[in-house]
């Protein structure tokens, strides 16, 4: 029982609370002293440790009661729990994950879809990923784990039918009764979704359509998607939840860089501290880096690194490490790659633009466009957050994005 409990990695309060038992249930059959439970507890338990039916049947049989009694699902196979594993260095976002958790509460029976937007490496799927852990007790049918590919340099986006036949696969349908026709695939995974309740992580969507196919139909399930693009259509049309994530706040830059670095190499220069997380724009792919490349060099003081990361283009090439997965360089591409010729062309000029703020007027003279037509164009960098929305007609465009958007109108800036 202990064990099956630090596995679920909960105390004995929190099994108590969701279990309906009480504490003291719980410590007795922990300690031995209530050796045979009734049935009912036994149920409770199975549920609340959503224990395999291989486990509540040895559960059942160490407390001598007879396994048919406890083990109610039909055996179609292993629960999914295709959930990544949370990174051991999480920190923060507090503000989102509290936001999170006021969406779960169960609505008029539909479907939950929650979205989580915002700029490449801002942390999306690792929020996802963190919180779908926590909450993931409350779906006792399984969590699936889909990534959508919407941006990535090697391979094209998962099609409809690629992305089905997945889902239905982590459902235990076997191949040959899946169907040819797209909307007979979406029928029967709708079909299989009645009635469960599952939590879906769609990670990586490239935009509102390769999503929609992918909602169930019924009510008790969370679907969570994330992506860089805005995913309008999904949250007017198909009632999502949008979530917006920010860059870092300071406080938790500071304990991303704390927990990497070491809190008392951390502490060593507070001034110096700062400086290197605001060249980092408090984006947490590139204080990651930036940890990774001053745990590289561990004889060299934090202001040594802060000084490095002054020249811009120093910067992208401090912060862009042999894997393309986390290269920032390379992490940038893919949402650039995706624009249309005229947005990029905007995107590149926009990087000679030195105030801080960029309305369409302005954007507008500095690519011989009319205002519409700026406003436009702004839109879809927006959309794809390669400029920060601040508001009506106020866009800003962040330091390692601008370094990037220089590099591509002059190679020859590059470091390396
Ligand atoms: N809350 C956090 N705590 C600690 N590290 C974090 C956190 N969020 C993100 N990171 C670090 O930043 C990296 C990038 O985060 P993540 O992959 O979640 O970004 P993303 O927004 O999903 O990017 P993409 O748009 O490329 O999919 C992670 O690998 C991790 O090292
Ligand atoms: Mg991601």
């Amino acid at each position: 029982m202990r064990a099956l409990r630090r596995r679920a990695l909960l105390t004995q309060e929190e099994l108590a609370d969701i279990s309906q038992l009480s504490v003291g249930t719980i410590r007795g059959l922990e300690t031995g002293r209530i050796r045979q439970p009734h049935t009912g507890t036994l149920r409770k338990l199975t549920d609340a440790l959503t224990l395999s039916n291989e486990e509540a049947r040895a559960l059942a049989v160490t407390s001598r009661v007879l396994p048919t009694r406890i083990v109610t699902k039909p055996d179609t196979g292993p629960v999914p729990a295709q959930l990544p594993a949370s990174i051991p260095s999480f920190v923060g976002r507090t503000e989102p994950m509290w936001r999170l958790d006021t969406h779960l509460t169960p609505g008029d029976g539909a479907t939950v879809t929650q979205a989580i937007v915002g700029s490449a490496g801002i942390g999306k799927t690792t929020l996802a990923v963190h919180w779908a852990h926590r909450v993931r007790r409350q779906f006792p049918d399984g969590q699936i784990h889909l990534n959508l590919r919407g941006f990535d340099p090697h391979q094209s986006p998962l099609t409809t039918c690629a992305a089905l036949h997945n889902l239905l696969a982590a459902l235990h349908c076997p191949p040959h009764l899946v169907p040819a026709n797209p909307d007979a695939q979406v029928g029967l995974y709708r079909s299989l979704m009645a009635g469960r309740r599952m939590l879906i992580l769609l990670d990586n969507a490239r935009d509102a359509q390769q999503v929609r196919p992918l909602l169930p139909g019924s009510a008790g399930s969370l679907v969570l998607v994330t992506s860089r693009d805005r995913l309008s259509g999904l949250v007017t049309a198909d009632g999502a939840g949008l979530l917006t994530l920010p860059r870092m706040p300071l406080v938790e830059a500071r304990e991303l860089l704390a927990r990497r670095l070491g809190v008392q190499r951390a502490a060593a220069d507070h001034w110096a501290l700062d400086e290197i997380i605001e060249h980092c724009d408090r984006l947490p792919l590139a204080l990651a880096s930036a940890a990774t490349f001053a745990n590289r060099h561990p004889e060299a003081s934090l202001g040594h690194l802060a000084a490095q990361l002054r020249n811009p283009h120093q910067r992208l090439d401090i912060l862009s490490g042999s894997d393309p997965a986390t290269n920032i360089r390379s992490v940038f591409s893919w949402s650039y790659t995706t624009l249309s010729p005229e947005a990029a062309r905007l995107f590149r000029l926009l990087t000679r633009h030195r105030e801080e703020e960029i309305t369409a007027k302005k954007a507008a003279a500095l690519a011989l466009l009319s205002p519409a037509e700026a406003h436009q164009l702004l839109s879809e960098l927006a959309r794809l957050h390669l400029i920060e929305d601040r508001g009506p007609d106020r866009y800003v465009l962040h330091g390692l994005l601008r370094a990037y958007g220089e590099e591509l109108t002059y190679p020859a800036l590059r470091a390396s």
